[in-house]
């Protein structure tokens, strides 16, 4: 399963990819808005770190401004993937993008039928909201459980990425069900390294090497 980090903060980006761990980006207006930052200024930023997909989101809601910021936005940098809302006018603007050979992400995905349609539109990936579905008291995993037996049914090449991930159980969850991606809170990818047993067993180490009054260098 691909590692993207969803998040706009620049500092984080570096860090994650120079622990070798990152496959992409995903970004959202809510996540631009935190940064602070221009949004196409900090896109061709991460675009200079990462050479692996970076998802920018388009900000209206009818076709042809989608289409007009989608242009602007993808000649930014060559790894960037136009992001659109799961409505019929982002529908229509994945489909013209697609055939275009332009990359989308269509986000915002709450029913595997949303997923059908998105796979249709020739997606390159379909973004299922796993955490926004908990919240409701729904299982956001058997959405991406739904959506990986549609696909795989009829072969779609559109890629699953689990998104709106709030833990580490998420993202194991999220590989048993056979998602393609996940994309991430930094926070979370770095937690996934924890384990108490390995901190014991570190501590333990430690203290029995030290004993040995020995050294490697
Ligand atoms: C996906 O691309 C979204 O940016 C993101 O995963 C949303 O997560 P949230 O529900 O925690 O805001």
């Amino acid at each position: 399963m691909k590692f993207f980090v969803d998040t706009a903060i620049i500092e984080d980006i570096v860090e994650l990819n120079d622990y070798g761990l990152l496959d992409g980006v995903t970004t959202n207006p809510s996540l631009i808005a935190k940064s602070g930052r221009d949004f196409k200024e900090v896109i061709a930023e991460i675009c200079g770190v990462v050479s692996g997909p970076v998802s920018a989101e388009v900000a209206s809601m009818d076709f042809d401004t989608m289409m007009a910021e989608a242009d602007c936005l993808s000649k930014i940098a060559s790894n960037v993937v136009i992001k659109l809302p799961l409505t019929l006018d982002g529908l229509k603007a994945c489909r013209t993008l697609t055939d275009k050979g332009i990359k989308t992400n269509v986000t915002l995905c709450f029913a595997a039928n949303q997923a059908l349609l998105a796979a249709k539109a020739g997606a390159t990936y379909i973004s299922p909201f796993v955490g926004r579905l908990d919240d409701l008291n729904l299982d956001g995993m058997d959405l991406i459980r739904e959506i990986r037996t549609i696909y795989d049914n009829y072969d779609f090449k559109t890629e699953i990425l689990a998104a709106s991930i709030r833990s580490a159980n998420h993202v194991k969850e999220a590989a048993l069900a056979g998602a393609d991606v996940a994309t991430i809170p930094p926070s979370v990818i770095k937690s996934l390294a924890n384990h108490a047993l390995t901190d014991k067993g570190l501590d333990q180490f430690s203290k029995d090497w030290a004993a040995t009054g020995q050294s490697i260098l």
